[in-house]
Order: structure tokens, then C-alpha cells, then sequence
């Protein structure tokens, strides 16, 4: 087990900013076992945010439309099914059926130019075999 792993997910420089981007990646739990993790991150100039990509009320993937996640002006997360809208810094539903309930966060960093996922043990195509 690794608990400091860090995974590099994409390039900075491949989400523009104001934009966010899912990611559908594989966890392993303390059990041991796999389970489907998609995430969304979100640019917003030098910062980058992200969520678990599921909404608190229903556990459905908020972009309907693949990574189509913000409101119409650009400044909220989006729920593609009823339109619940989201705070980008605190992922707290403001508007709609959830209204109250938050997503849940997940650590990112940036190292040398990548986003990276820490905190987590992400299941890697191509495992180093000194695990
Ligand atoms: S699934 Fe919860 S607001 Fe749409």
C-alpha cells in the first residue's frame, strides 16, 4: 500500500481554463478491492478543484453530456439531469433538488506541469511490478 501515491491524471495545460474535465479511473478500497471512481476536475486559472463526479442525492454522473459539467455562464458544476447547480470551491449544492448537500472533495495537486491525484490508491494500467 502506498498512501502517499500521487498519480499524474493529464497536463495542466490540457483543461483551458474555466473548463472541467471527468475522468473515469479505478480505485482500490481497503479491502483490496476495485471499484469505478470518476472524478471531475475543474481549472480556474492557476487553481485546480475537484470532485467525486456523483451527485449527493442520487449518485448519478453530473455530466449528461460528456464532460459538459458547468452551468450556462460558466461558473458553476452542473447537474445534467435536473440542473442542480453547485459551488465550484466548496462543491455545496446551491440550487435545485439536492440543495444542501455537498460533493465530495477529492486531493489534488500540481507537480511539474501534471494534475495529480493524491490521498487515494488509484488501480494503474501498467502497475509497477516492486509494488
Ligand atoms: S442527480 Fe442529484 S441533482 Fe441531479
Amino acid at each position: 500500500m502506498q498512501p502517499d501515491a500521487i498519480y499524474a491524471i493529464c497536463g495542466f495545460d490540457d483543461i483551458p481554463n474555466r473548463r472541467a474535465r471527468g475522468f473515469d479511473l479505478m480505485v482500490v478500497d481497503d479491502e483490496g478491492n476495485q471499484r469505478p471512481w470518476p472524478i471531475v476536475v475543474i481549472r480556474w486559472s492557476k487553481k485546480v478543484l475537484g470532485y467525486v463526479n456523483k451527485c449527493p442525492h442520487n449518485s448519478v454522473k453530473l455530466d449528461w453530456e460528456r464532460n459538459e459539467f458547468l452551468d450556462p455562464y460558466g461558473v458553476r458544476l452542473m447537474c445534467g439531469k435536473h440542473g442542480s447547480t453547485f459551488e465550484l470551491s466548496t462543491g455545496r449544492c446551491v440550487e435545485g433538488q439536492c440543495k444542501g448537500r455537498v460533493l465530495t472533495p477529492i486531493a489534488l495537486t500540481v507537480l511539474d506541469g501534471e494534475i495529480c491525484v493524491v490521498g487515494v490508491r488509484l488501480v494503474e494500467d501498467d502497475a509497477p511490478s516492486d509494488a
